[in-house]
């Protein structure tokens, strides 16, 4: 049964944060700079209630695109065991698997996540340089990055994705050599529009839309539109003469809620019908799924009764500001 709501949007895509620890402390993500936003390990989802979630949703509700979020991933503990898991049952119940990374925990761990058929790898890089990566993350860590892409790169990961949040004074300055980037090692750049989180420094001044990071991208290179699915948040160039691809995600100049087809899972089982979803409207599957009286079917009943709630879209910018939402730490993006 294809879960629909009451906008007639099919939901195909569950993100799913595996913890809300992460070891890098990004101003724009986690500004308090504690490493963990304290979910303690007893309260996060375990391995077979994660695997009892997603078999629902890919079995019951026929879901395409499962993606792993953090915290970082791969900073939970037994990650591989977990992997393993939903590399069992990817292989009965085909779906796409993703995970967005920071990519400092990568590099030993690329073999595997290969060998378990993890298709999609979005790891995060905000700049090339050393010292600003320092002060971005608060961590000297940009070799370990640099090494996992590299690394990515010869094992033929496909597509290999960076996230790049610009925030104007920061990093605006490298719009261009981020492409070039992305050009000699033929990977998707992806350019995210800073989004405002409670306390994260968000204003109208470091804030700048997508289509000023393009009109600088567009200085040097000529970008071609690729068309892609409506449900699809990036808008994506490849790059005239060139290889390697530009995307742009314009979360707050031009929301794309009409098309959307995710769901959230917290890292402590709470399911988010959008990303902006205030914690109070957030449905704890955890509860459930410790409960004894409910099954798999009656939890996939209380899921598909919840998804009747999700609103045509997220509220306005000025709103977002006041919203006492998550942190990103918390949701994985
Ligand atoms: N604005 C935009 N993107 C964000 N991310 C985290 N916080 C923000 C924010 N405030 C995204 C980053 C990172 C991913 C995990 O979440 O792109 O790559």
């Amino acid at each position: 049964m294809k879960l629909i709501d009451t906008h007639n949007r099919t939901h195909n895509y569950l993100r799913i944060s595996l913890t809300d620890k992460c070891n890098l402390n990004c101003t724009y993500c986690n500004p308090s700079g504690n490493s963990f936003y304290g979910i303690q390990n007893s309260a996060l989802l375990s391995n077979e209630e994660l695997l009892r979630l997603i078999k629902i949703f890919v079995v019951d509700f026929e879901f395409t695109k499962i993606r792993l979020t953090g915290g970082e991933p791969l900073a939970r503990n037994n990650i591989l065991d977990l992997l393993e898991s939903i590399g069992k049952l990817k292989s009965t119940n085909p779906f796409e698997l993703g995970i967005t990374t920071n990519g400092t925990f990568l590099l030993d761990k690329l073999e595997s996540l290969k060998g378990l058929g993890l298709d999609k790898l979005n790891i995060s890089l905000d700049t090339l340089d050393r010292l600003k990566y320092k002060s971005i993350t608060g961590a000297d860590k940009i070799d370990e990055v640099f090494s996992s892409i590299h690394k990515a790169i010869t094992l033929s990961f496909s597509p290999i994705k960076i996230n790049t949040v610009i925030m104007k004074g920061v990093n605006d300055d490298e719009i261009i050599e981020m492409v070039t980037f992305a050009i000699e090692k033929n990977l998707n750049i992806r350019f995210i529009e800073f989004m405002p989180f409670q306390s994260n420094g968000w204003n109208d001044d470091n804030y700048i839309n997508y289509e000023e990071i393009k009109k600088i991208v567009e200085k040097k290179y000529r970008l071609i539109p690729i068309h892609s699915h409506p449900s699809e948040v990036a808008k994506s160039y490849a790059i005239k003469g060139n290889g390697g691809t530009v995307s742009f995600i314009s979360s707050i100049s031009n929301h794309f809620c009409g098309d959307c087809n995710r769901l959230r899972i917290t890292a402590d089982g709470k399911l988010k019908l959008c990303l902006f979803s205030p914690k109070k409207n957030e449905i704890s599957l955890k509860s459930l799924l410790r409960s004894a009286k409910y099954n798999d079917a009656d939890i996939a009943n209380v899921i598909s009764d919840s998804i009747l709630n999700k609103k045509l879209k997220h509220p306005e910018i000025d709103e977002l500001l006041k919203l006492e939402s998550n942190n990103m730490l918390q949701i994985g993006g």
